[in-house]
């Protein structure tokens, strides 16, 4: 039997994020591969296939061909237990995949090589600095023509802001790709593509080889080694600290579709990365190794299962061991229970946990209990996790309901979907709950809400865009929004906990606010 300790430290939780077809899906194939969780990674055939073998949970979703939700994958490698959280690319899914990003303790940032840097993966990006969480970059389809390295190094410092150093480096691209050099072993891997299956032959050389000259031509040859002089004099030192606290991130090329650089990208990432990192709570760091179990809620998704109505709330467990049927306290229902059937998903299949480890992800059937942020802990050592950040929607709409009768079906419905954190719901000053403004990250969610509130709640709606496109939640607690002066194409609002915010439309009117009200505080983040 091994201890808490060992199962905590063989584990490592990290989230995939990238511009959508930039290769998540691929690459997550490849690694789940590597653990033997799938069997021939080749098999799935384009993401639409791949997406819905594994979150396959929405009506909505096989209609529109795109993954709605995000999944947890779990697979063992090399004696590590490694949970991968999928975040769908898809733009309009965004504030999920934030917050699936608070549950992971690193991220994998995959890049295009023909493309560099794309707008979904700053925003994503962003999220991860905040944390400080390490960011392991993989830069992917180097078996098509690519930009030069040295340039999406400078586009990733640049418009990320965070420093670079490239683990191995590569040979040409598109069908020039000859493979990388590995700058710790000063070896080259060379590249033969091979149709994406498991076993990649593997070809080493020295660079003082002699067969270099044949296998990689007098010209790249030689680019390779001005390459190489150029990066030991002039690039950034390794530094682990740095990794780990965010601020350098390794890069690895790679092509993920022929299963190139993916093993030697595992084998790195295991060892770049930490064991469950220690949790703040409100008034203390909960650490990973204690023997009190604590989890917090940072997913909940309704109806996965249409025929049951189930709602599973995803749990990241923070510290302890989790067993199944055990007592556990949750602290924002401030109540004792036992969590109903914890599952972990693994690809299509969802199955029955009997015991779970910091760093790991379940879910439970959730009655309507739990919230975003909620935490759960042993009923002996109680702790309260800091929430998560509510990020700011960037489209608003007023919706109502068409007919009056249906009120109380209408505010549950809104209700529960902004529970789960799919939508936010605000109101104008003074009135009724009728009417609300709903505020989300992509528009795609207002498409979700309108085929939920229909199908789950059986309640039609009228939806009517609004202009608004920056929201600010006031800091100030002794300012009455109605003494403000404002710009007249700025908009009033509370949240459900009566916290006062401003829709503006353009920079320009967030500006005007606060030049003309002094001492006016704004903030762009809310918290749950
Ligand atoms: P995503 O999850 O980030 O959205 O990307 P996904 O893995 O689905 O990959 C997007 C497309 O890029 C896929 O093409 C995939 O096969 C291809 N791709 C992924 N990695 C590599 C790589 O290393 N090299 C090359 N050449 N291609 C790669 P697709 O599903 O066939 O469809 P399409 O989008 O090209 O039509």
């Amino acid at each position: 039997m091994s201890s808490l300790k060992d199962e905590i430290t063989k584990r490592r939780t990290f989230a995939i994020i990238s511009h959508p077809d930039a290769g998540k899906t691929t690459l997550t194939e490849k690694l789940l591969l590597y653990g033997g969780a799938i069997n021939l990674a080749g098999s799935v055939k384009g993401k639409r296939t791949a997406r819905h073998a594994v979150s396959d949970w929405m009506e909505i979703e096989k209609q529109r061909g795109i993954s709605v939700t995000s999944s947890v994958l779990q697979f063992k490698y090399d004696g590590y237990c490694i949970n991968i959280l999928d975040t769908p690319g898809h733009e309009d899914f965004s504030e999920d995949t934030y917050r699936t990003l608070m549950a992971a303790d690193s991220a994998v940032m995959v890049i295009d090589g023909s493309k560099g840097v794309e707008k979904q993966t700053i925003k994503l990006f962003k999220v991860c600095v905040m944390r400080n969480i390490p960011i392991i970059t993989f830069i992917n389809k180097m078996d098509r023509d690519s930009k030069n390295p040295f340039d999406l190094l400078e586009d990733i410092e640049n418009v990320l802001g965070i420093n670079t150093y490239p683990v191995n480096w590569p040979i040409g691209s598109g069908k020039e790709f000859k493979g990388v050099f590995d700058r710790n072993t000063r070896k080259i891997l060379s590249f033969t593509a091979n149709n994406g299956q498991k076993e990649v032959e593997k070809e080493e050389f020295d660079l003082d080889d002699p067969i270099l000259d044949e296998k990689l031509g007098q010209y790249l040859k030689q680019d390779l080694l001005d390459e190489i002089e150029l990066l030991d004099g002039a690039g950034d030192e390794f530094d682990l600290d740095a990794v780990r606290e965010g601020k350098l991130t390794p890069v690895f090329f790679g092509s993920a579709l022929t299963n190139f650089g993916v093993e030697p990208f595992l084998e790195q990432f295991l060892k770049l990365t930490t064991s469950p990192l220690a949790r703040e709570t409100v008034d203390e760091e909960v650490n990973p190794m204690s023997d009190e179990f604590s989890a917090f809620v940072f997913k909940i998704q309704a109806n996965m299962n249409k025929a049951h109505r189930d709602r599973i709330a995803f749990m990241r467990i923070c510290s302890g061991k989790f067993e199944k049927n055990m007592e556990v306290f949750h602290v924002q229902g401030n109540k004792k229970l036992r969590l109903s059937q914890p599952q972990q998903i693994m690809a299509q299949e969802r199955e029955i946990v009997d015991e779970a480890y910091a760093g790991d992800i379940i879910g439970v059937f959730d009655s309507g209990i739990f919230s975003i942020g909620d935490t759960i802990c042993s009923p002996s050592h109680k702790v309260q996790f800091k929430g998560i950040p509510t990020f700011a929607p960037e489209h608003f709409a007023r919706v109502r309901q068409k007919d009056t009768m249906k009120r109380k079906q209408f505010i549950k419905g809104t209700n529960q979907i902004a529970q789960e954190g799919a939508i936010q719901i605000f109101q104008e000053l003074d009135a009724g709950m009728e009417e609300v403004i709903v505020g989300v990250v992509g528009v795609l969610q207002f498409d979700v809400l309108k085929y939920r509130l229909e199908n789950e709640y059986n309640v039609d709606i009228i939806m009517e865009n609004l202009p608004y496109e920056y929201i600010r939640w006031i800091v100030n607690e002794d300012v009455d929004p109605k003494t403000l002066d404002l710009a007249s194409d700025t908009k009033r609002i509370q949240d459900l906990k009566g916290n006062y915010l401003l829709l503006f439309t353009s920079y320009w009117s967030i500006d005007w606010a606060l030049d003309h009200n002094k001492g006016l505080e704004l903030r762009e983040f809310g918290t749950n």
